[in-house]
């Protein structure tokens, strides 16, 4: 059984509907054999050939007559890079997509298939407890919504057992968008609140086998979102950033824990995870082991020595969950902890929140490089609304916050709970037009993107350096 817990609607084991093909297998044979009535026929292949399709997606790899599925196969809930959690809601490292104009629906997705679990209140309250701060507005909205074992981090934290954090970022371009800040934003507040070490990933690796991009430029671009990260405020006596590219080839350690994670999953198991086909080359498919490797302590030896027994917190979109269920369910088996995850839902796009903000789509997003103009430009135009069509509507029958993209960013960014929550009362009943609202978001993004601009600007090429250069940090765990 892997890490996930959960059930998809009407699915079983790989084992049962392997039982099912092979009887189903056994009915067609003897239908043809026996000559039998034509659409009696038709129908027993058509279910062979749906069974046959489940099996596909929930194992990640064909049926085959004979060859009844390992244990190591993934369970329906690990299921394939297509992760469906309601209908028609897609979710991977890849895509994020829905039909739904609200978004994905969040509490389905950790229910029925990443078999993760809600972040309700007791837990909220419980982090303030223990850490003596006001929650973070990304929790007590709702935005970090999901987790695997907080409670167990809490537990040991109030025995003075720390933890420390890890988190990461795809380096495709030079430009951040506004959606990557969130993870980013969350983490520091749990480096101050928590004072504890931190250890930030570039996957420049990642980015190459992915892309149509050179070694060189993602390894650029590794450096260049270094500086967007570096002005979020982290510690630099606490933090430690490392690009794939530079850091694999000089950590032994950390390449030994690359080597023991790639031994421990199979290539049908990832294919189940990830969706990955025959044609992939060899590097995507290794891959899920370097995200994995930075949640065992040991691969930084300079920033833990050889402790191996340090957990390990991860805060991320829920997108980056499959990386995560992969490395919980190899943690026991190397004799690692298993790695924690706080799970953010994702900042959606500016058409709406059927979609991810990507970094892909330039008028999808608001980039952390685009001058006022370009966002007071980018919200009028493009972000989607819940008003109604006029003046004269909206005012009788108000707006529909719900799907309304520039209130969903407010939610994100606005610090003050009374304030956001008489933005939504006045556009629900009509006294806030769409304009107005949109205004509200302007003067929030333009001061902040440009203090952001402001902060990276003081990096210096030194103080990446600083950052990126393995050495010890100053903490007690
Ligand atoms: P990447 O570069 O796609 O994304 C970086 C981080 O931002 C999150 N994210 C978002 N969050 C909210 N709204 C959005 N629209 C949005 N888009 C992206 C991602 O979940 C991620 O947390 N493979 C990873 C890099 C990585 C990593 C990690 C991420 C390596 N190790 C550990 C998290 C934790 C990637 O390409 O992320």
């Amino acid at each position: 059984m892997t890490d996930c817990q959960g059930d998809v609607e009407g699915a079983s084991t790989p084992m049962e509907l392997y039982e099912k093909l092979s009887e189903q297998g056994v009915k067609v044979r003897s239908l043809k054999s026996a000559k039998a009535d034509k659409t009696k026929v038709d129908t027993a292949v058509q279910l062979l050939l749906k069974l046959k399709m489940d099996y596909k997606q929930m194992t990640g790899h064909d049926y085959k007559a004979g060859c009844p599925p390992s244990e190591n196969d993934a369970a329906p809930n690990n299921g394939p890079a297509a992760d469906v959690a309601g209908e028609d809601d897609t979710v991977d490292p890849w895509t994020v997509s829905t039909t739904n104009a609200k978004g994905v629906d969040y509490d389905k997705l950790i229910v029925v298939r990443f078999g993760s679990s809600k972040i309700d209140q007791e837990l909220v309250d419980r982090i303030e407890k223990v850490c003596g701060q006001k929650p973070h507005r990304f929790l007590r909205r709702g935005v970090f919504f999901s987790h695997r074992d907080m409670h167990q981090v809490l537990d040991a934290y109030e025995k003075h057992k720390s933890f420390y954090l890890y988190t990461g970022r795809g380096p495709s371009s030079e430009a951040m968008h506004v959606g990557h800040l969130i993870p980013f934003i969350f983490t520091k507040w749990l480096q101050d609140v928590f004072d504890i070490p931190l250890v930030i990933q570039l996957t420049d690796d990642e980015k190459y086998l992915w892309k149509d991009l050179t070694v060189e430029e993602c390894h650029r671009f590794a450096i260049e979102n270094a500086k967007d990260i570096i002005a979020c405020g982290f510690d630099i006596n606490k933090t430690f950033i490392f690009s794939d590219l530079d850091y694999m080839g000089s950590s032994p350690e950390f390449y030994r824990n690359v080597v023991k994670i790639q031994k421990h999953v199979t290539f049908n198991q990832v294919k189940g995870i990830f969706g990955f086909t025959d044609s992939d080359c060899i590097g995507k498919i290794s891959f899920p082991a370097i995200q994995a490797a930075p949640s065992f302590s040991n691969s930084f030896p300079h920033v833990f020595g050889s402790r191996k027994d340090i957990q390990c917190l991860i805060p991320c979109a829920i997108d980056q969950d499959p990386y995560f269920r992969m490395t919980r369910d190899v943690a026991p088996r190397i004799g690692y902890p298993k790695p924690a995850l706080l799970h953010s839902t994702f900042f959606p796009a500016l058409q709406g929140a059927q979609t991810k903000m990507s970094a892909s789509d330039a008028n999808s997003s608001i980039f952390l490089t685009d001058t006022p103009k370009q966002i007071k430009n980018k919200i009028n135009k493009h972000a989607f609304s819940g008003g109604k069509d006029t003046v004269e509507e909206h005012r009788k029958y108000g707006g529909n916050a719900d799907v309304d993209v520039s209130f969903m960013y407010l939610t994100f960014f606005l610090e003050d709970d009374e304030q956001l929550e008489k933005i939504r009362q006045d556009y629900t009943s009509g006294a806030l037009l769409t304009g107005e609202l949109k205004k509200i978001l302007i003067e929030t993004l333009q001061p902040m993107i440009a203090q952001h601009q402001e902060r990276r600007k003081q990096v210096t090429d030194d103080l990446v350096k600083q950052f990126m250069t393995p050495r010890p940090l100053n903490f007690n765990l």
